[in-house]
């Protein structure tokens, strides 16, 4: 059994954690961490985990500093995150970091779009946790940095497209999120008078996310990418709709067989050719469904990829990539199946 410890246990995606643990078999939860709620029982401020006998004699706790474990998950904003990751490092522990701290080995990019000073990498290995890229790097790495949930959802639907090189270089994403997406504090922006009945785009050119998927693709090929994301009135879930133009001469059936071939080993990663990925098909699950797959009269191609953001788009994936860093069975504490309708 291994000892795991969360550090802002109290937010959406550390809840989220405690949620698939729960039926982790080769793990415990050793140390959940908040600095408002320390002391308290985890029943008393996630009561949906009531009765969960794993989780009899956990409490918050408010020191950090105390904290040992095997694997360190912090489920904490950016900024924050390096303020606490060095000592687990240098403590000998791995971690798994749910912010956008470590994604950029670029830190020029990351202060850019993040607009804060970065306060530098640690001198370990460091992968960027998506194990359908980058599965070898995540088992050698003490430190992974779990994608975004957008960069998630981009990333994968467009893939195969840029390693077989059958698309332009341009690359537009255009996503709609689920309200959880923006973290448990409430804001104007996320008032249910603001988000209800309408779809709100924001950050239209700006958002962090671009350069992520982009420094990502990159590796892989050719990509300039466009993205926007929408505040959709839906509590979790990430739809994203990737437009692309062809390059080359390949039908329907061709694309299809070539997302087939690329996912053929990876389990959470389904492919439609006929149906069109739902949210609900996803939800609580660990799955990024893709499908469209239609050319139109001008050569754009259109693919459609669904996730939950807090699932496959942050703490499913990072238990997935815990599974691939201790040597488990990647669907490990990962079996759920989503809803439909
Ligand atoms: N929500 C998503 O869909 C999603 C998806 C992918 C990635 N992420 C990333 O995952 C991280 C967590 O997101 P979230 O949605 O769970 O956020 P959240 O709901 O706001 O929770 C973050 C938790 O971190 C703790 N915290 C805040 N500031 C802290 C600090 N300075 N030091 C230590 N702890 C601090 C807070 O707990 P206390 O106040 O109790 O200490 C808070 O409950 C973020 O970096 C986010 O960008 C989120």
């Amino acid at each position: 059994m291994r000892e795991v410890a969360i550090i802002g246990a109290t937010g959406y995606t550390g809840a989220e954690l405690l949620r698939l643990l729960a039926n982790h078999e080769k793990v415990n939860v050793a140390y959940i961490t908040s600095r408002k709620e320390d002391g308290k029982h985890v029943f008393k401020i996630h009561p949906h985990l009531r009765g969960i006998e794993k989780y009899k004699d956990l409490y918050f706790t408010g020191n950090v500093d105390k904290v040992e474990a095997d694997l360190v998950f912090t489920a904490t904003p950016h900024g924050a995150s390096m303020d606490i990751v060095p000592d687990f490092i240098e403590r000998g522990m791995k971690v798994i970091d749910l912010s956008g701290d470590y994604r950029f080995e670029d830190l020029a990019l990351y202060e850019k779009y993040y607009k804060i000073k970065h306060k530098g990498l640690p001198d370990v290995k460091i992968a960027y946790g998506l194990p359908e890229l980058h599965r070898e790097e995540i088992k050698k790495a003490q430190l992974v940095a779990n994608p975004g949930c957008f960069p998630t959802g981009a990333i994968l639907a467009v893939a195969p497209l840029v390693k077989e090189n059958v698309i332009e270089e341009r690359i537009i994403f255009d996503s709609k999120t689920g309200v959880s997406g923006a973290g448990i504090k409430p804001t104007e922006t996320t008032h249910f008078t603001n988000v209800n009945e309408n779809i709100n785009p924001y950050k239209i050119t700006t958002h962090r996310h671009t350069p992520e998927i982009e420094k990502e693709l990159k590796k892989l090929g050719k990509a300039k990418v466009s993205f926007t994301p929408h505040l959709a009135p839906i509590t979790r879930g990430i739809l994203t709709t990737a437009h692309t133009f062809l390059s080359k001469d390949v039908d329907r059936e061709e694309i299809i067989e070539i997302y087939k071939k690329f996912y053929k080993d990876e389990f959470f990663v389904r492919i439609f050719s006929e149906e069109i990925p739902k949210l609900t098909w996803v939800r609580g699950t660990n799955f990024c469904d893709i499908g469209g797959f239609e050319i139109d009269e001008h050569g754009r191609l259109v693919v459609i990829s669904a996730i939950d953001n807090l699932v496959k788009g942050a703490s499913g994936q990072a238990i997935q990539n815990m599974n691939i860093m201790f040597g488990f069975d990647e669907k490990e504490g990962l079996f759920e199946i989503g809803l439909n309708p």
